[in-house]
């Protein structure tokens, strides 16, 4: 009886043995595949980490039912960003009732593989609650809703979210304020309110402004540099200022991302790449990678060229998990690792970036 179970323990040893090793294989650069872990090839956060920056990759909480995929994120990033997790809808469904599940599960994951979380967000138009949305404020009520709910949401995650996206998107393409429902009911100054609600429920957490298409200057850059500008003036909290840098190759590179990075670091903010990913018109082809993986050697070099530039966080890392399709039905392929979590090319670029400079 004994022996048959050893001989079928050692085989299943043996089979998991193969399977790691083709595991390793597929996903590990190929010099690493075999070589034990002292001498493995250093990970993006770890070569970022030279520089004193962070290199991360968002989480939407289904993905983490994905073995494969949890784990390389686990092992190959330094922070996390929950995609959905912390967004308003998800951690206030009914007025006054906070649900924290999503967001504890990608905290615990996090702690579980020595992750740090960036917060996103505590104000957004979009991914609002139904009541929130469908209900008529006066100016007291709304305002009152909206401290409830920073305050809340930040000291949940107090000493578990190194940096927040306090107000996402607020600003229009031509650099006016965005018409949501905050700016509407409440007029400009429900910013600066955000910032210090957020500052008093946890003085230590890093408080940022994000948007997407901010990365070159522009009309929309242009405004933030202002604002950013007259808060700091005010003595308003604020910390960073996040480029969302959701890139598309038929737009463009954005230019003067360096010498932008630089103007906000010269304001006396953090800048940090919040959502990274490049995408382009599919099929891919060899031509298309070679360009996006160009673009993502520049974007990381643009960050590590400005001290105050302290990260990138790509938006999901692998095209096995992206917004992109749903959203811009015919576009993709936008992720350094592909469906497979193999390496693109943009992953080799990246690494040349972060090893070159
Ligand atoms: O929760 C519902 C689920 O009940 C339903 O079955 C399913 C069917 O489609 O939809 C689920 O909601 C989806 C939600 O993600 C949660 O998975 C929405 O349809 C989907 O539109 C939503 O997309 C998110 C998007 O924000 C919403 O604008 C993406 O996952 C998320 O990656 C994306 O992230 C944003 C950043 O927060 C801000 N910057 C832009 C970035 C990309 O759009």
């Amino acid at each position: 009886m004994r022996a048959p179970a050893r001989r079928s323990r050692i085989r299943s040893s043996a089979l998991a043995a193969c399977a790691a090793l083709l595991l390793g294989l597929a996903v590990a650069p190929a010099a690493d595949a075999a070589s034990p872990d002292r001498h493995r090839a250093a990970t993006l956060d770890e070569l970022a980490r030279r520089h004193g920056r962070y290199f991360g990759s968002a989480v939407d909480n289904p993905e983490l039912t994905d073995a494969a995929y949890a784990e390389l994120l686990g092992r190959e990033f330094g922070t996390t960003t929950p995609g959905n997790g912390m967004k308003w809808y998800a951690t206030e469904p009914r007025r006054g009732v906070f649900d924290f599940t999503a967001g504890d599960e990608i905290v615990s994951y996090a702690r579980a593989h020595h992750l740090k979380v960036r917060g996103h967000t505590l104000l957004w138009h979009s991914q609002l609650p139904g009541w929130l949305t469908s209900g008529t404020w006066t100016a007291d009520e709304l305002r009152a809703i909206l401290k409830n709910h920073i305050t809340q949401v930040v000291k949940h995650y107090r000493g578990k979210v190194f940096a927040w996206d306090v107000a996402n998107e607020i600003m229009s393409e031509d650099g006016t304020y965005r018409e949501n429902l905050f700016y509407r009911t409440l007029g400009p100054g429900y910013i600066a309110d955000a910032l210090r609600w957020a500052r008093a429920a946890d003085p230590k957490a890093k408080l940022y402004l994000n948007d997407y298409n901010v990365e070159d200057i522009g009309a929309k850059s242009d405004a933030y540099y202002t604002l950013i500008k007259r808060l700091k003036a005010d003595g308003v909290p604020v910390d960073g200022f996040g480029m969302q840098a959701h890139l598309a190759l038929q737009y463009g590179f954005p230019g003067r991302l360096p010498q932008n990075v630089q103007r906000f670091a010269d304001l006396g903010v953090d800048v940090a790449l919040t959502e990274l990913d490049i995408r382009m018109a599919l099929p891919a082809d060899t031509a298309k990678l070679a360009q996006q993986a160009d673009w993502y050697g520049r974007v990381t070099g643009a960050c590590l060229a400005v001290k105050r530039c302290v990260g990138i966080t790509v938006w999901g890392y692998s095209d096995r998990h992206s917004w992109i399709p749903s959203t811009f039905p015919g576009e993709g392929a936008a992720l350094p690792w592909d469906e497979n979590l193999r390496h693109k090319p943009a992953y080799d670029a990246i690494r040349q970036a972060l090893t070159a400079a």
